[in-house]
């Protein structure tokens, strides 16, 4: 045993009383199931204290505000009166409080002794939102009191939810029938129904039912005897529109509820405790020698598992994941970039649901190509992708807190790498996988789509004979509108690369399926133009003399000026620094990793010289004004040998979320909320960074960084549908086969490559 089996639980013993700290903890706490996410407030806490249930794949918009998800109304309700005293965190006096988010099954309790008349009253709630059951949410909730005590119990579904741009609910309903509360409602935009029921299993008293406002309760009346806990427990179901055939989503959730109940709290409980330890199974990494990273890995992991998509829902995840509605619930590059990777070598179905959900949305990437600009063909997926595929990306997507006004921005008409990164990951399942049928569901008409929007977009440069990548947004977005963005060309080569490797393996394998993807699309002409693009494209050149690339046309000709100089001349603390007059535009100083980060994307096709040169040289030049940044250079220094950096970057990655000491406001938007995209990163870092892996499809080669304080790292992988397990130390690397595995597969360690068979061991000394 070591270090890591005791390292299971987030844990807080402190209830800090400010709006700041609830919101927070919201985020650290939450819960989620991949069809809902629950914030990590209290049973007591209302709008005000930021209580969300965010549903996935369901959006609304309300007048002219901003369209996000639909946060359901909360079934997770409880309120308690003590001597007609209403107890609550925000205003009772407390004696101690722990809270606790367990990470093996995904389950928040909380634990609040209340000084309340001279009385000590504890409250001790647990709840869960099942993975067996993706609808349901399940809670035990219990009491004690220090003395008799006249005790109200007021539960049930809450409906005045936050919401940022909202209230997405109109025609509320509530209704009881057979004890089950139920609360049913229709969404503005599409009228989708939507219900929330609850049901509870209580037997120390008669309940009435009071309908107020925005909640409809149970309210029950009890005399507590000293000493004696009192338990009941709550199931509640949450159904919308296109979970039922029928659309009867109230009885679709009045049904659930009752069966839950039937089953009862410790059954529930059992199948969604079966589903995690699974996914534990196959996605957990075990550092030995280092507890303050192993806890932040594994919340990493964690977070990035609460979110899975439900299976055969084709939901892809948030930016934000399901911590609420910010950033518009939308998917961004984020997901092919910076999650994929950790589903696709560790647990594929989920990556499925992510490519599904791009290969669902592509009509939606085909209206933007079309409406976007002029002559554009083919698919250009949306910077803020939500259920349709259309972009939900404004043109004036950041409010100036100087100005008040809002700033024009161009991450959704220049951001155009986005179309890139959906293919490669189209591309790189397959690899990983060996699997093809997503690729004949639709996946080579995306990449064929997205290579064809790249041949309309880049300009032919008779001139010069090249093809050039004007007028774009690379992945620093504090410098828009610039000409041939290094990682920007880069990813359209790729992605011709990767469309003429499709048309291959296609009439290699089925020219039938080719030929008539071809004629659906029309796009037989265009082939050979990829062919050429992708060798005539212009990739900027490393200087002969520095090594270093150049991040885009001229941006060598911006001033060059210290982070720290640059951060003197802020005006106002949430002001943005790219848009137009942002104070980061004239300047070499970046949002984020862009050269670095494809460095680390394409990381065989530079060598470890020039990795070193730019590391080196755009380090310093680069804020982290994303959260996708710090783990871009924790790789790429992994990778060039830069170990105590790398671990640096890798903490910073690793422990945005469980510390959610990052900033909330960029320009006027609320930002607050969880980061998948860094909680992939900080996977990536250990497995590709610091345990040096990389696959194709030929072979998985391991070149190991390892940190020094580590004395091994352990992981799994899934490759071509074949188990593994890894560890990597310092002197060796382990490479274990599954029994059940289906073939011998290359492993290949620093040069020595052993074709590893199932069920053998392999122990490469390095
Ligand atoms: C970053 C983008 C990212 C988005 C969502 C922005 O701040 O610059 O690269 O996709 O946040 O995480």
């Amino acid at each position: 045993m070591n270090d890591a089996s005791n390292l299971w639980k987030v844990t807080t013993n402190r209830f800090v009383n400010e709006k700041e700290a609830i919101m927070r903890n919201g985020n650290i706490y939450q819960i989620s199931n991949g069809y809902m996410g629950y914030r990590g407030t209290l049973d007591e806490f209302r709008s005000e204290e930021l209580v969300g249930i965010t549903l996935a794949g369901i959006f609304d918009k309300v007048g002219d505000a901003w369209r996000e998800p639909v946060n359901a109304p909360n079934g997770g309700y409880t309120e308690i009166y003590v001597d007609g005293e209403e107890v609550s965190a925000l205003k009772t006096a407390i004696k101690t409080h722990r809270q606790t988010l367990y990470l093996k099954n995904a389950k928040f309790e909380r634990k609040t002794t209340f000084t309340v008349k001279g009385k000590e009253v504890t409250i001790n709630s647990e709840r869960f939102l099942s993975i067996d059951k993706p609808n349901l949410l399940v809670i035990k909730y219990s009491f004690s009191c220090s003395a008799d005590t006249e005790i109200i119990i007021r539960t049930g579904i809450d409906f005045n939810i936050w919401d940022l741009n909202g209230p997405h609910l109109t025609e509320v309903n509530s209704t009881v029938s057979r004890d089950v509360l139920v609360v049913d409602a229709k969404t503005h935009e599409a009228g989708i129904p939507l219900a929330v029921a609850e049901a509870i299993d209580m037997n120390f008293g008669a309940e009435k039912h009071i309908n107020e406002k925005n909640r409809i309760l149970r309210e029950i009346n009890l005399k507590a005897e000293a000493g004696k806990t009192y338990s009941f427990n709550k199931y509640s179901a949450v159904f919308k529109g296109q979970d039922t055939p029928d659309n009867n989503v109230k009885k679709a959730a009045d049904d659930l509820v009752n069966e839950a109940k039937n089953a009862g709290y410790d059954e529930c409980l059992k199948a969604h405790n079966i589903k995690w330890q699974k996914r534990w199974e196959l996605c957990d990494v075990i550092i030995d020698g280092d507890k303050e990273a192993q806890l932040a890995l594994r919340y990493s992991i964690f977070q990035l598992l609460i979110v899975a998509p439900v299976k055969g829902s084709s939901n892809s995840i948030p930016a934000r994941a399901l911590s609420g509605q910010v950033y518009k619930g939308a998917i961004f590059w984020d997901t092919e970039m910076f999650m994929f990777p950790f589903f696709v070598h560790t647990y594929p179905e989920v990556a499925i649901e992510l490519l599904r959900y791009r290969i669902n949305t592509l009509d939606g990437a085909r209206r933007k190509a079309q409406s976007e600009g002029p002559g554009y063909r083919g698919a250009f997926y949306a910077w803020e992708s939500q259920e349709t595929g259309d972009e939900a990306c404004t043109y004036f997507n950041i409010g100036d807190p100087i100005t008040k006004r809002n700033l024009r921005t161009h991450f959704r008409d220049r951001q155009v790498h986005i179309s890139g990164d959906v293919a490669i990951a189209q591309w790189e399942y397959f690899k990983m996988t060996g699997d093809d049928s997503l690729l004949l569901e639709g996946g080579a008409e995306v990449i064929l789509e997205c290579a064809r929007f790249y041949y309309s977009y880049a300009y032919f440069k008779k001139n010069k004979n090249r093809y050039e990548v004007l007028d774009v947004v690379g992945p620093d977005e504090y410098h828009e509108n610039v000409h041939n963005n290094a990682f920007t060309n880069m990813v359209v080569k790729v992605t011709f690369e990767v469309a003429i490797a499709t048309v291959y393996y296609l009439k290699s394998k089925y020219p039938d399926e080719l030929k008539k993807l071809i004629d659906k699309i029309k796009i037989s002409d265009e082939i050979d133009g990829f062919r050429e693009a992708s060798d005539l494209i212009y990739l900027p050149e490393p200087d002969p003399e520095t090594g270093v690339i150049e991040q885009f046309d001229a941006y060598y000709k911006l001033e060059d000026v210290s982070r720290e100089e640059l951060k003197k001349r802020i005006i106002h603390p949430d002001e943005y620094m790219g848009a137009g007059q942002g104070i980061a535009v004239q300047t070499q100083i970046i949002k984020q990793a862009d050269v670095i980060m494809m460095m680390n994307i394409f990381k065989n096709r530079f060598s470890r010289e020039i990795k070193k040169a730019n590391w080196e040289y755009y380090e310093p030049r680069t804020e982290h004004g994303s959260s996708l940044s710090a783990c871009a250079y924790a790789m790429v220094a992994a990778d060039i040998g830069k170990t105590d950096y790398a671990y640096n970057y890798f903490l910073k990655t690793a422990k945005l979320d469980i510390e959610a000491k990052y900033k909330v406001y960029v320009g006027t938007i609320f930002m607050g909320g969880s980061h998948p995209a860094a909680n992939g990163g900080a996977w990536m870092t250990a497995v590709f960074g610091f345990a040096g892996l990389s696959a194709d499809a030929e072979k998985v080669t391991i070149n190991p960084n390892m940190y020094k304080k580590w004395k091994s790292l352990t992981f799994n992988l899934i490759y071509k549908g074949d188990s593994y397990s890894l560890t990597v130390t310092g002197k060796n690397v382990v490479v274990r086969a599954m029994k059940s595995n289906r073939a011998g597969r290359l492993f290949s360690v620093n040069g020595k490559t052993i074709e590893c068979q199932p069920g053998q061991e392999l122990n490469f000394k390095y």
